[in-house]
């Protein structure tokens, strides 16, 4: 077999027009603080946080340090059955950080295995109490909960479905909140849409409350175009699956960490789920992880309930991995010391003057905001939908700016060590650009 000389032939990438990319490659060799460094020495500036994950900013020395100082010491410890020092701490320092009683932290390594932990947890906890008829996962249309089978099944994307067929059978979903004719240029949550939440009572009416385990939304989908939860919604979510004893999970992958307000969307909006999922901004992206915050009264459910020996017939080879502890612990001391979640806070007013200040130009039909993020729509191109935004993101880039396209929507999420020259030049550049699109 001959490898053929293509240095790029090998990878087959994730998530990308592989053609596309190999016809025109773009890579990042380098980054700091604000900026990737790419391949031909430019700086460019970082809109999105990597994938919505580097909220302290890239290469910060005390992650970078924690890491270094770890992998020389202990490079690797098997989670099952032994424990270390540092996982422990972590689990401890999240569990800190989560709504009133989730206080009790299993780790994963990315967002995806997040979910499906958080899914099994909640089959696991129905089971235990007694109710091992409630089989059936909730999910939401637009919802992107990674890329397992539980994921991709509770989650609403079609192309998951035209590319990989049934997936998990006994799962519904309820309608996602998007509304351009009531919520179009919303600032912050929009006042239309609370209503959709009942559509949960319909669907248990229609499958039995006592088929069903768990019902999983993002409090602010992101990877689907930024989806802002209309004011009310989540507290009714809340309500209706109390009241029928139903699981709540919310999956705060990109939610988490600042990225809207406080540690947790869950927090900053005052609504508490059952269980948060978490991945992302809690170690900083420097080395992977996830975990997954459960109430103690689910916890002790599953724990407390069973006989002798593994409770949780569940674990990752690397859960709780040394450095990716070291780098979350390292993460949570810095968004502390440099109070990053407060700062910024204190900038949310200036980003949703700044990026609904882009109302009006050229194929923009909407603009979303919450936190530092913010999704902003284009009109699609006749004929060839997600075009048009596919453009915007390579011009940009090759204008010294990463923003995100997802479908017709670019996504704005950049680390929140940010200062108001930085949104200004991302604004001011997309203003530019979208203008020389056709
Ligand atoms: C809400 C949500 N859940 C899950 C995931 C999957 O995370 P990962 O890519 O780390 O598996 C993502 C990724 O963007 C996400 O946004």
């Amino acid at each position: 077999m001959t490898l053929g000389n293509d240095p790029l032939a090998a990878l087959w990438m994730p998530f990308t027009a592989n053609r596309a990319f190999k016809a025109t490659p773009r890579q990042l060799v380098a980054a700091k603080d604000m900026h990737y460094q790419s391949d031909d020495g430019r700086q460019i500036l970082d809109g999105t946080a990597g994938l919505w994950a580097v909220n302290a900013g890239h290469c910060r020395p005390s992650i970078v340090e924690a890491i270094q100082k770890t992998a020389a010491e202990l490079d690797y410890a098997p989670p099952f059955q032994l424990g270390h020092p540092l996982s422990f701490e972590l689990a401890t320092r999240i569990a800190a950080l989560m709504p009133q009683g989730l206080d009790r932290i299993f780790f994963t390594n990315s967002g995806s295995e997040s979910v499906d932990t958080a899914l099994k947890i909640a089959l696991a906890y129905q089971r235990a109490r007694g109710e091992g008829t409630r089989t059936r996962l909730i999910g939401r249309e637009r919802g992107y909960n990674g890329v397992g089978f539980g994921g991709i099944s509770v989650g609403g994307i079609v192309n998951n479905r035209r590319q990989f067929g049934t997936l998990l059978t006994g799962v519904d979903h309820l309608p996602h909140t998007h509304n351009l004719e009531h919520n179009a240029f919303s600032k912050g949550r929009p006042s239309w849409g609370a209503h959709l939440a009942d559509t949960l009572e319909s669907i248990i009416a229609l499958h039995g409350a006592e088929t069903i385990a768990a019902v999983i939304v993002e409090p602010m989908a992101g990877s689907t175009g930024v989806l802002v939860p209309p004011v009310g919604y989540l507290e009714k979510l809340r309500e209706i699956t109390k009241k029928h004893g139903i699981v709540l999970i919310f999956d705060e992958v990109i939610t988490g960490y600042g990225r809207v307000g406080g540690a947790t969307a869950s927090g900053t909006l005052g609504v508490t789920p059952d269980i948060i999922t978490m991945a992302k901004g809690l170690t900083n992206a420097a080395v992977p992880m996830g975990a997954v915050a459960v109430s103690r009264h689910i916890h002790d459910g599953v724990v407390e309930g069973a006989p002798d020996g593994i409770e949780l017939f569940h674990g990752y080879t690397y859960s709780g991995h040394p450095l990716a502890a070291a780098a979350g612990l390292a993460t949570l001391d810095l968004y502390k010391a440099e109070g990053l979640f407060e700062h910024a806070q204190s900038l949310h007013g200036y980003w949703e003057e700044a990026v609904h200040s882009l109302k009006g130009r050229r194929h923009i039909i909407d603009i979303r905001n919450m936190g530092i993020v913010a999704g902003i729509e284009l009109e699609p191109r006749p004929g060839a939908p997600t075009k048009r935004a596919m453009e915007l993101f390579h011009k940009c880039f090759d204008a010294g700016l990463l923003v995100r396209a997802t479908g017709d929507i670019i996504a704005l999420s950049p680390p929140l060590i940010l200062q108001k020259e930085h949104i200004d030049e991302m604004v001011g550049r997309i203003a530019e650009i979208v203008e020389t699109i056709d």
